[in-house]
C-alpha cells in the first residue's frame, strides 16, 4: 500500500511536470500553433475570424507583465462572458472535468492545476 502511495505521488508529480506542455500540444496548438504565434494546422481547413491571438505577445500586450490568471480564465472559459467571442476556443474548465465526478471539489482542483500549468507553459513561450 505505501509503495502505491510512492508510486502515485512520483507519477502525479511527473505528470504535473510534463502536462502543461502536453496539454498545450493537445488542446491548444491545432490552433495557435506549437510556437504560440498562432498559425497552428487547423488554419488550413477552418476559416476563424478573429484568428487565434498570437500567445507569445501576451506579457508584451499587457505592458510586460504576463497575465496568468486572464490566461488561466480564457482557459478555463466558465468565467467568460458569453458575449465576448471565443467561439473557437475550447472550454476546458469543463471538458478536463473527471468523467463522472464532474465538478466535485476534487475533481475541479486537479483541473485547476492542468489549467495552471497550461498557463505556465504559456508564459515561457512569450518573446519581446
Ligand atoms: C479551435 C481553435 C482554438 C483552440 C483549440 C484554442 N484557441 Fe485560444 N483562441 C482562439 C481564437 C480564434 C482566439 C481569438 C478570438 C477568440 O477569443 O475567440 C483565441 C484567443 C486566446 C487567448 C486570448 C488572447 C488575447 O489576445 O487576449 C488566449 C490566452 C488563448 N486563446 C489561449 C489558448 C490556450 C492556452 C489554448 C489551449 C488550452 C487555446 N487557446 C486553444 C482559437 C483557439
Amino acid at each position: 500500500m505505501l509503495l502505491l502511495i510512492i508510486a502515485l505521488a512520483f507519477t502525479t508529480g511527473h505528470a504535473a511536470a510534463q502536462s502543461g506542455k502536453q496539454d498545450y500540444e493537445t488542446y491548444c496548438a491545432e490552433c495557435h500553433g506549437s510556437d504560440g504565434k498562432g498559425n497552428g494546422p487547423s488554419l488550413q481547413t477552418i476559416p476563424m475570424n478573429p484568428p487565434p491571438s498570437d500567445l507569445t505577445q501576451l506579457a508584451k500586450k499587457n505592458g510586460g507583465k504576463f497575465p496568468f490568471d486572464e490566461v488561466v480564465d480564457t482557459i478555463d472559459g466558465r468565467k467568460n462572458i458569453p458575449s465576448h467571442e471565443r467561439l473557437q476556443m475550447p472550454f476546458l474548465g469543463t471538458t478536463l472535468q473527471k468523467p463522472g465526478e464532474e465538478f466535485t471539489p476534487e475533481s475541479d482542483a486537479e483541473v485547476k492545476k492542468r489549467i495552471e500549468s497550461m498557463a505556465r507553459y504559456v508564459e515561457s513561450l512569450q518573446r519581446k
